[in-house]
């Protein structure tokens, strides 16, 4: 029950993302979002990131507009240099998440941290759909649970299918044709193969381990009292309607770093726009694409976790060079792996991109894919990068690396026919051809496409649109939390 002084207090919403790239933007987003609903928001963040933040961010500043915003550091307890980013355990090292929800759950036992005279205590808690202790702690502890999941919708649904995978014996893969079709998941009959499913799957062993604790992690979002996706309905309406056999309460209210602009416009608020880039944007990529043609660029971004090989590096270089195309290629400093010259860009690769492209080490990448310059995107499939590449209606040349992203290039290719999948081919003459492909063979078909998915995206997020529904009606949920 409220106090007298709470009750005209607004709902006061905790975020918890996982401290990755991937997730931390969009989780900024929504919580802009409810800032922009006048909310009061608790983000919760390690302090590793929370620092990257505001080294290369002007993130903490735009939410200092907001009084009733606050940052919760918590040490992620490892030393600077450690290693925090990888494919291992699906983005972020096991230990940051070990070491941080004890932390959280101390602070959320000290009330007052949390509550003033000024502000209620925790109205919800909406968790990273990735944690899995979310759902006992909000259970034990009376606090109504929102999961956010950063990934696709059919991400998290092939999960749900992995007991039935198991038992019609899909499951282990290994030893089964990788171009079959898969049966047994509602909604991607007919398209998905073996080798599009989320690489967790491919395993010899329907006991693995990590396989296991995901769809476990993935089934736990059932417990919640409402999950959130960052995607639309004219992306993902069959896949959302098969979930509602299982999760009554979805609430679909992306693309949010389109949806947050949106608000933002509605409401003439003068708040700058959230983007959580957790590495320093290198801007003189946009001098370099004001001085090239319209439509004559390919951008080349594999997002923040993908590593390559030297040769697989070299095998991309060549594929680029060779479609005579020019490009704009991000490779971070922790791009390249291996013990044969591990992180060196090879100088001659250096040296010979002067003419034919332009390297950086992390790219403004909104406004690169909303660049007239740029013509397609070579991408690793990661969820936001398919997302902001569909919004800027850009087809892609798709080279996914783990996780949801074989899953989301499958849908690029066969089912929204926005682009190319050349998944597990890492070869120079496939790369070109790729290129060519996209860029001059059936450059119109892809653009004409890419431009139509473009307007639904723009349509979902606007008055009467999908999401922008779906979003009043999350933020009335929330406030009928109130107690
Ligand atoms: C991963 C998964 O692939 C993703 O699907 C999941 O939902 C979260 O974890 P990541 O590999 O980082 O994420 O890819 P992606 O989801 O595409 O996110 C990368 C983000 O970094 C994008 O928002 C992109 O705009 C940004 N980025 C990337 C830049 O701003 N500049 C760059 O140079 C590269």
């Amino acid at each position: 029950m409220s106090s007298k002084s709470e009750v005209k207090l607004p709902a006061h919403v905790v975020i918890f993302p996982i401290p990755a790239q991937g997730h931390m933007n969009s989780m900024l987003n929504l919580a802009h979002l409810f800032c922009l609903s006048d909310f009061h928001v608790t983000f919760i963040v390690s302090e590793f990131c929370h620092r990257l933040l505001l080294k290369n961010t002007s993130v903490p500043a735009t939410f200092a507009a907001y009084p009733g915003f606050h940052f919760r550091i918590i040490p992620d307890g490892l030393p600077d240099d450690h290693p925090r980013f990888g494919a291992q355990a699906g983005g972020v090292s096991p230990a940051v998440i070990h070491n941080m929800v004890p932390l959280f759950k101390k602070m959320m036992a000290d009330k007052d941290l949390l509550a003033s005279p000024h502000r209620r205590p925790a109205t919800c808690f909406v968790a990273d759909g990735s944690f899995s202790f979310a759902a006992d702690f909000a259970e034990e502890n009376g606090l109504p649970l929102l999961y956010f999941r950063t990934p696709s919708a059919a991400y998290s649904w092939a999960f749900f299918q992995v007991d039935d995978l198991i038992q019609a014996q899909e499951i282990p893969i290994k030893g089964k044709s990788m171009d079959g079709l898969v049966k047994g998941i509602p909604g991607m009959e007919g398209f998905l193969r073996r080798r599009d499913l989320p690489t967790f799957f491919r395993t010899d062993d329907a006991n693995d381990r990590l396989l296991q604790s995901l769809a476990a992690t993935t089934r736990q979002i059932v417990r919640a009292q409402a999950v959130i996706f960052n995607t639309f309905e004219d992306l993902e309406g069959p896949i959302l309607s098969a979930m509602l056999e299982d999760l009554p309460r979805i609430y679909s209210i992306g693309p949010i770093h389109e949806h947050q602009k949106s608000r933002i416009i509605e409401k003439k608020s003068e708040a700058s726009i959230v983007a959580g880039n957790l590495w320093a944007e290198d801007r003189s990529c946009i001098d370099w694409l004001n001085a090239q043609p319209a439509r004559s660029v390919i951008y080349v971004s594999f997002g923040s976790i993908t590593v390559v090989t030297r040769e697989q590096l070299m095998e991309f270089w060549h594929g680029l060079v060779n479609s005579s195309h020019k490009f704009l290629w991000v490779i971070r400093s922790d791009f390249i792996t291996g013990e044969d010259g591990g992180g060196q860009i090879p100088a001659e690769l250096i040296e010979s991109t002067k003419e034919k492209g332009y390297m950086v080490k992390w790219a403004p990448q909104e406004e690169v894919l909303n660049h007239p310059a740029v013509g397609a995107f070579l991408t690793h499939s990661g969820w936001n990068s398919t997302l902001e590449s569909i919004v800027a209606g850009v087809p892609m040349i798709c080279w996914p690396y783990f996780g949801d992203q074989t899953i989301n290039s499958r849908f690029v290719s066969e089912v929204w026919k926005i682009g190319l999948d050349i998944k597990d081919i890492c070869d120079r003459l496939i790369i070109e051809k790729a290129v060519r492909e996209v860029m001059e063979v059936r450059k119109d078909e892809f653009l004409e496409r890419a431009d139509g998915m473009a307007k639904m995206a723009k349509k979902a997020v606007q008055r009467g649109g999908s999401s922008y529904t779906n979003l009043d009606a999350l933020i009335q949920y929330i406030k009928s939390l109130i107690t």
